[in-house]
C-alpha cells in the first residue's frame, strides 16, 4: 500500500450545492476539483457528506459491480438504475452520470433522447461520453439542448476491442485535437485519461474548461478516481496511477473473519447485543 495521510481529509467547508457554472469557475478560482465514482446509495452519501466536488456514475460498474471484463456489455438501463439510487443520497456534490456504450453513437437524436432519459429518470446534472474527433456534432447537440455533457479523451474504455487493451495514449497532436474539439463543442469539464503528465499539463493550460484527470499527472484541474481502489478495496495489483489512500479490504477481511470466529465460538451475539 502506497503512503497516505495519518488524518481524515476535512469535509470541505463549502456546503453550497455544486453546479455546473460553479464547476467551471474553480478553474478560473484555482480551486482544484475532487470527483469520484459511486454507484449506489450507501457509497454516494459518504463520498457526498466528505464533500467531493462531484460523483460519477461511472460505466467502470460493468467490470467494479458486474464483475465483467470491460465497460460494453452495460447497458443505459443500468445507469440509469445506479444513477437514481446515487441521486437520491447526494446532497451537495454535482452527479455526473456516464453515457455507456451505443447510447451516444448510433445518432444524434437518439443520442438526446438517451441523454435526456438520464437527467429525466436519474435527477442528475449531467452525463459524460468518451470522445473522440468524431463526437463534435454530438456534444454539441447535447449543449444546444442545454444537457451539460462532460468529454473523456485519452485511453477510452469503450474502445477497449479496437485500441487492443488498456495502454497510456501517447499522441499528443491528437489528444490536443480532441479535448479542443470537445471544449468548441460546448463540453463543460474534459476526463483525461491515462495520458502523460506534460500532455495533460499543456492540454490543461489552453483550455478554458476544467480536465479532470485520471492517470494524467497533477497538472489537471481536478482528478478522478473509482473509489474502491482510492480505498483499497479493489483485488489484485491497482494500476500504477492508482495511489491507495486506505486497505478497507484487509479491513473489511478482518472484521468478517473476527464475526465468524465469535459466531462459531458461541460468543456473539452476547448479552449486550441480545434483546431481553
Ligand atoms: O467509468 C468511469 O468510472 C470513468 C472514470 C474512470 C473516469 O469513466
Amino acid at each position: 500500500m502506497s503512503s497516505h495521510p495519518s488524518e481524515p481529509a476535512a469535509p470541505s467547508a463549502d456546503r453550497k450545492p455544486m453546479t455546473i457554472p460553479r464547476f467551471v469557475g474553480a478553474k478560473r478560482e484555482g480551486r482544484r476539483l475532487t470527483v469520484l465514482t459511486a454507484y449506489d446509495h450507501l457509497w454516494a452519501g459518504l463520498l457526498d457528506e466528505a464533500g467531493v466536488d462531484a460523483i460519477l456514475v461511472g460505466d467502470s460498474l460493468g467490470m467494479v459491480v458486474q464483475g465483467r471484463s470491460t465497460t460494453l456489455p452495460v447497458t443505459l438501463d443500468q445507469m440509469i438504475y445506479h444513477g437514481e439510487m446515487v441521486v437520491r443520497a447526494v446532497k451537495r456534490a454535482l452527479v455526473i452520470v456516464d453515457l455507456p456504450f451505443l447510447s451516444f453513437q448510433v445518432s444524434i437524436e437518439d443520442t438526446l433522447r438517451n441523454a435526456g432519459r438520464v437527467l429525466k429518470e436519474t435527477g442528475a446534472s449531467a452525463v459524460k461520453l468518451e470522445s473522440g474527433v468524431n463526437q463534435a456534432a454530438t456534444i454539441r447537440a447535447l449543449a444546444e439542448a442545454d444537457i451539460p455533457v462532460m468529454a473523456h479523451v485519452g485511453l477510452r474504455p469503450q474502445s477497449v476491442l479496437k485500441l487492443g487493451g488498456y495502454r497510456v495514449q501517447r499522441d499528443e497532436e491528437r489528444l490536443l485535437a480532441e479535448a479542443r474539439v470537445a471544449a468548441e463543442a460546448g463540453a463543460f469539464g474534459i476526463v483525461l485519461e491515462c495520458i502523460p503528465g506534460p500532455v495533460a499539463a499543456r492540454i490543461t493550460a489552453e483550455l478554458p474548461v476544467p480536465t479532470i484527470g485520471i492517470g494524467a499527472g497533477p497538472h489537471c484541474d481536478g482528478q478522478v478516481l473509482v473509489t474502491p481502489d482510492l480505498v483499497g478495496l479493489t483485488p489484485g495489483q491497482p494500476p500504477k496511477f492508482v495511489q491507495q489512500f486506505a486497505n478497507l479490504r484487509q479491513t473489511v477481511e478482518a472484521a468478517v473473519t473476527s464475526w465468524s470466529t465469535a459466531v462459531r465460538a458461541g460468543t456473539h451475539p452476547d448479552a449486550a447485543h441480545t434483546h431481553s
